[in-house]
């Protein structure tokens, strides 16, 4: 493999969802981060529709891929591997990521990973950061996942310590949102509208927080549907609803509940080292009661910035990256898409 100044540039390819993200980036520096979005073409629907991503990934691929190399100013032949999501997502927008990226491994004669889409959303904190603690525990919370991940070692295991048991905690803030009359998707509307109101106003469910409840699991199908019958009450009533007071103690309740599981876990684990990511990672209230309540505890916390903690190609990539620094075997090129990848399995 022809490497520049030792360290390889990896051509990372995302498409789980509705995000098309090509992203280069050179052992631990970021490259290009190219992105485009069908996030538009779903609004009316609510959520994400898989045919108009699959077909909007295909559309948006190629110019995608020539603007993260003009980015980053290199050319295809510069490229030295070839990462791209294999799963967890949609079947048919992941095909759409895994055909180019096999089209560019193998017009290019370069390695190919199928990696793990949330393994890299754990390893995109590198371009930040620099490399990662291991152990370091993750809480990986988006609109279509929540996780609690124990990391011993990126590059070859990962741990899924709990779940969801319904909704994604981005899902929550999307069905929040339209019970709100707020646009989708949900979060950063709320996000907003919480600035302006009162945390403390309503003390809605804080679910599978019980004593006997799984300690890392989630449940926010509980709290979506309680926020959902208060301001039914409200309307039936009469009374206007208070939209910023719902949506602060709302997203209280989704920010206290994850980092209580997290920083139990990491308790529990001996671990102190905390990251996260996901679209709801980007949350103003998540991330600062996140920064108190690591302090408070001794755990030293890694949050990447917005941009990066939604789904986009330079995750890909800092994991390819990673795998080829850890010489981890690539994948085969008939290597295919698993809608319901285990994270256990970092590449495949
Ligand atoms: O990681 P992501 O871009 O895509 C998935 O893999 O799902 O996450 C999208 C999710 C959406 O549900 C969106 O409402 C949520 O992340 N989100 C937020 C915020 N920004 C995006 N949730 C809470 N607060 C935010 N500021
Ligand atoms: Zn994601």
């Amino acid at each position: 493999m022809s490497r520049v100044g030792g360290e390889a540039i990896v051509l990372g390819f995302e498409t789980s969802c509705d995000e098309t993200g090509v992203g280069l980036v050179r052992g631990r520096t970021l490259l290009a981060d190219a992105l485009a979005t069908s996030v538009a073409e779903h609004e009316r629907f609510g959520g994400v529709v898989p045919e108009i991503a699959s077909r909007a990934h295909l559309e948006a691929m190629v110019p995608t891929v020539h603007r993260a190399l003009a980015d980053a100013g290199v050319r295809a032949s510069d490229v030295d591997a070839v990462a791209v999501t294999a799963g967890p997502g949609l079947t048919g927008a992941l095909l759409v990521g895994l055909a180019a990226a096999k089209a560019y491994a193998l017009a290019l004669d370069r390695p190919l990973y199928g990696v793990n889409h949330l393994a890299a959303h754990v390893a995109v904190d590198e371009l930040q950061h620099g490399k990662l603690a291991e152990p370091s525990m993750a809480l990986l919370v988006s609109g279509g996942h929540s996780s609690l991940l124990l990391v011993p070692d990126l590059a070859h295991e990962v741990q899924s310590l709990g779940r969801t048991i319904d909704d994604a905690a981005g899902e929550a803030f999307d069905k929040v949102a339209r019970v709100l009359g707020l646009p989708f998707p949900g979060g950063p509307p709320i996000d907003r509208a919480a600035g302006e109101g009162d945390p403390a106003a309503i003390d809605f469910p804080r679910g599978l927080t019980g004593p006997r409840d799984a300690p890392y699991d989630f449940s926010f199908s509980g709290l979506k549907t309680a926020v959902a019958r208060w301001v039914e009450a409200r309307q039936r009533a009469g009374e206007p609803v208070p939209v910023a007071d719902v949506a602060a103690s709302f997203q209280e309740a989704v920010a206290d509940v994850l980092t209580r599981k997290a920083v139990r876990a990491c308790r529990d684990s001996g671990v102190d080292h905390l990251v996260l990511g996901g679209g709801v990672a980007a949350n103003s209230r998540l991330r600062a009661l996140a920064e108190e309540r690591c302090a408070a505890a001794g755990i030293v916390l890694r949050v990447p910035s917005p941009r990066l903690c939604t789904d986009n190609g330079a995750m890909v990539a800092a994991l390819g990256s990673r795998l080829v620094e850890a010489g981890v075997a690539p994948s085969a090129l008939d290597v295919g898409a698993d809608s319901s990848l285990p994270i256990d399995v970092v590449t495949r």
